[in-house]
């Protein structure tokens, strides 16, 4: 594991666009794993500023997201696919069909599992995973549970998880119940994670996912095992 020690938010992102950044100018197609929530924003930010001032291009970047509320579609501003297109997609040059989310809206919401499982495989697997963490140790929304589950699979989310979230919408009753979220294998499938925290309340879980016990319990800790893992946390996320 390499840790990155950063000032504060702000620095942070700086420092975890770095990775991203480096990893689309050393490999043009690259296939970027990508988060969304508010630990991914100012780092979608930084990555806008280069691009607009020449420094990256991602005309040959692919993007694969790590998860989508299920019952809400792209046009709703609290879906995942929306936060993507507002905060990234819409302001650099990354071609909108290079741009995969789980579809929230699909029918079959099985059948879309197994789909994007196959999609990640068609695009050669991750060169480079953004993640954040919940504060219960989720990864995209893998929530803590028995077993590690290693595919695209949909999930119910944990009451805290709903609560953390519930900040993005007008009630609390507004946040679906349910997303579909890739699976452990393909995350740690990844040939690089880049692990970002800011904040005093991600300290507890931060410090459990990284030198706790390797446990379902907490899905992030399985990041350890990780052959590439980055984090980048600031100071107040390093507290414990
Ligand atoms: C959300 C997302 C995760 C994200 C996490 C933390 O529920 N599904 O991908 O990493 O929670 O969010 P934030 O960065 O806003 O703290």
């Amino acid at each position: 594991m390499k840790l990155i020690r950063a000032k504060d938010y702000k620095d942070m992102s700086r420092k975890a666009a770095n990775f991203l950044s480096a990893q689309v100018i050393l490999k043009e197609n690259s296939v970027l794993g990508l988060a969304t929530g508010g630990t991914a924003e100012g780092i979608y930010e930084q990555l806008v500023e280069w691009y607009r001032k020449g420094d990256i291009d991602f005309s040959s970047v692919s993007t694969i997201n790590l998860d989508e509320y299920v019952g809400l579609d792209g046009t709703n501003e609290q879906s995942y696919r929306y936060f993507m297109n507002y905060h990234l997609f819409s302001q650099i040059n990354v071609k909108e069909k290079n741009c995969h989310l789980p579809n929230g809206m699909a029918d079959n919401i099985d059948e879309e599992c197994a789909r994007y499982d196959r999609l990640i495989e068609k695009l050669g697997g991750i060169d480079m995973q953004l993640l954040g963490i919940g504060e219960n140790g989720h990864i995209g929304f893998n929530e803590p549970d028995e077993a590690f589950e290693q595919m695209t699979h949909c999930i119910n989310l944990k009451e805290g998880t709903i609560e953390a979230n519930s900040r993005y919408f007008a009630t609390r009753e507004d946040v679906p119940k349910r997303a579909i979220t890739m699976g452990i294998k393909a995350i740690m499938q990844a040939k690089a994670i880049v692990l970002c925290a800011s904040g005093a309340k991600k300290a507890d879980i931060l410090q459990k996912v990284l030198y706790g016990p390797v446990t379902p319990e907490v899905p992030g800790s399985v990041l350890q095992m990780h052959p590439r893992l980055i984090v980048v946390a600031d100071e107040e996320a390093l507290g414990k």
